[in-house]
């Protein structure tokens, strides 16, 4: 069909003109009978329903494949060619029950003019406080001349974490390598460290966590100074093992204590401070089976938080802890929860924010806490009326290891023999599953899935596409020049 040169007067016309040119010079299949004047005006109804109803179901059916690539573009799958996986052994996180170092303390005491009765006061105030966690913040003393000497020394509970920092020898630095923390196999030396947990400062050993884990980072915001100790040895950040390997593991000793208590837990993941083995005097041996889920390569890149409903560790949006795992979002959850009740929070948690939340001095720790002790710890309040979970959600890690501990046999005579205490994995059984999670819908799924659907509704193409925009710009601007194609 052929049009005129636009006049002003006649723009109206003019543009429905340009449209039934659009119309019937359309890639789109159907288009043109809308428009053909020979056809009878029933016919033309007639496509023009048709029509309709194509283009209605071409968009519901896309927007169904951009509900399915947000919501359930990845899946887990099974793994069973177990004989080539690399599996990552458990870690361990060790406490020592005495906390202080004696001669630091005695130290401090000279420094601030600390003497006689109020130097055992304050030592074990400060022990205990070290010592505290949820269910034992009952034990921390209380007296005037604690609060006597509090003052004196112009302590805030600010600066609780910070002092005993300062009072713990960080034993992984020690010298004489029979007193060193340190965590072995054979002639192989595994990386140690210091971190910040829910039940003060402990060691971690065999962790694939960064080094934004570690004390002194969450405390002062430095990364630890290297150990040059760990590197007389060959040293391994963390051990793996595969299927055809017998007896692989470690054996984390301190020497700093008399009584330690030690959490086994995935190599991707930190402790969670209420599934301990306990207090005890002598070593533990554990004998864990470490089912992994792991993550195809493409996973990070294809897809975004909210697709996969998984975190992997540098993806933080925590406000407290520069990483993420699923227990630290927790503990991040205890932490609002315990301003939220008691409007502070203890002392053992990372404050380095830009509004540091107010923290807790000891009494309110006494007071407050005991009594919501269950609530804390589960983030799950049962009372007699109602139970109510806290309002907390935290995405699961995207790479972690569920750890099963088949047994775990007190270590008898180890003090004797290694003339220090400690606990250690063995590794008797490899897993025989995997859990792979995989992206099975992914952007080029999502546009192949929109272009084949618009293909099958409207016979619609990319070329189509570019021909829609080529008569809407180029042309049309021919067009209002005044030249007719
Ligand atoms: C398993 O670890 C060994 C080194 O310990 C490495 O050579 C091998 O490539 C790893 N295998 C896989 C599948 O990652
Ligand atoms: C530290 O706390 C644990 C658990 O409450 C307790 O068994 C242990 O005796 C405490 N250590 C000291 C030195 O008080
Ligand atoms: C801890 O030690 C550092 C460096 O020695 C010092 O600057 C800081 O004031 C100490 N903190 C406390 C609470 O004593
Ligand atoms: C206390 O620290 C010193 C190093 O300053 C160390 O030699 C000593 O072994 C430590 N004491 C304990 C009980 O860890
Ligand atoms: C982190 O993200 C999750 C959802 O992805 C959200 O529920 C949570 O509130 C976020 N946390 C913070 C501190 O923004």
């Amino acid at each position: 069909m052929a049009s005129k040169p636009f006049k002003n007067r006649r723009w109206p016309r003019a543009i429905i003109n340009f449209i039934v040119l659009y119309f019937d010079n359309c890639c789109i299949h159907g288009f043109r009978y809308v428009v053909q004047a020979v056809l009878l005006l029933f016919e033309r109804l007639l496509w023009l329903i048709l029509l309709i109803v194509s283009i209605y179901f071409c968009i519901i059916v896309s927007l169904s494949s951009i509900h399915r690539y947000n919501t359930k573009s990845t899946h887990v799958g099974l793994e069973r060619n177990y004989h080539f996986w690399n599996t990552t052994v458990p870690s361990i996180t060790l406490c020592p029950m005495q906390r202080l170092n004696a001669s630091f303390f005695a130290n401090y005491c000279r420094v601030n003019g600390i003497k006689g009765p109020q130097k055992a006061i304050l030592w074990d105030f400060l022990e205990n406080l070290a010592n505290s966690t949820y269910i034992n913040f009952q034990n921390i003393p209380e007296s005037d001349q604690i609060d006597q000497i509090i003052k004196e020394l112009r302590l805030k509970p600010e600066n609780y974490m910070e002092l005993i920092y300062n009072l713990t020898y960080d034993s992984t630095y020690e010298p004489i390598e029979k007193q060193r923390t340190r965590s072995i196999d054979g002639q192989v030396n595994i990386h140690v460290r210091q971190v910040l947990t829910e039940y003060g400062l402990c060691y971690l050993g065999n962790s694939r966590l960064g080094e934004e884990y570690s004390s002194r980072y969450l405390i002062f915001g430095k990364y630890p100074e290297p150990n040059k100790y760990e590197a007389t040895r060959k040293l391994l950040q963390y051990q793996i093992g595969s299927y055809f390997e017998k007896d692989v593991g470690f054996t984390l000793l301190s020497f700093s204590s008399e009584a330690i208590d030690s959490y086994i837990h995935s190599a991707f993941e930190v402790m969670k401070v209420d599934t301990n083995f306990g207090y005890t005097t002598e070593g533990v041996v554990y004998d864990p089976v470490s089912e992994e889920i792991i993550a195809e390569d493409n996973l990070e890149t294809e897809t975004s938080v909210q697709m996969r409903k998984c975190r992997f560790h540098h993806e933080s949006n925590l406000t407290h802890f520069p990483f993420y795992t699923r227990n630290v979002c927790q503990q991040e959850c205890r932490i609002n929860l315990a301003f939220r009740i008691c409007k502070c929070i203890p002392h053992f948690y990372p404050n380095r924010i830009a509004n540091p939340k107010p923290v807790c001095d000891y009494k309110t720790l006494r007071s407050c806490f005991p009594r919501h002790a269950d609530f804390f710890l589960k983030l799950y309040e049962e009372n007699e009326h109602h139970e109510k979970p806290a309002t907390c959600y935290c995405e699961q890690n995207c790479l972690d290891a569920v750890i099963t501990t088949r047994s775990a046999l007190p270590m008898i005579g180890s003090k004797q023999l290694l003339g220090s205490i400690g606990s250690a994995i063995t590794i008797k059984t490899w897993p025989q599953v995997r859990l792979k999670r995989q992206v099975i819908f992914s952007m080029t799924d999502l546009m192949v899935s929109i272009g084949s659907t618009a293909g099958l509704f409207l016979g619609f193409s990319v070329l189509g596409l570019v021909e829609v925009l080529y008569f809407f710009t180029i042309r049309l601007i021919w067009q209002v020049l005044g030249y007719t194609l």
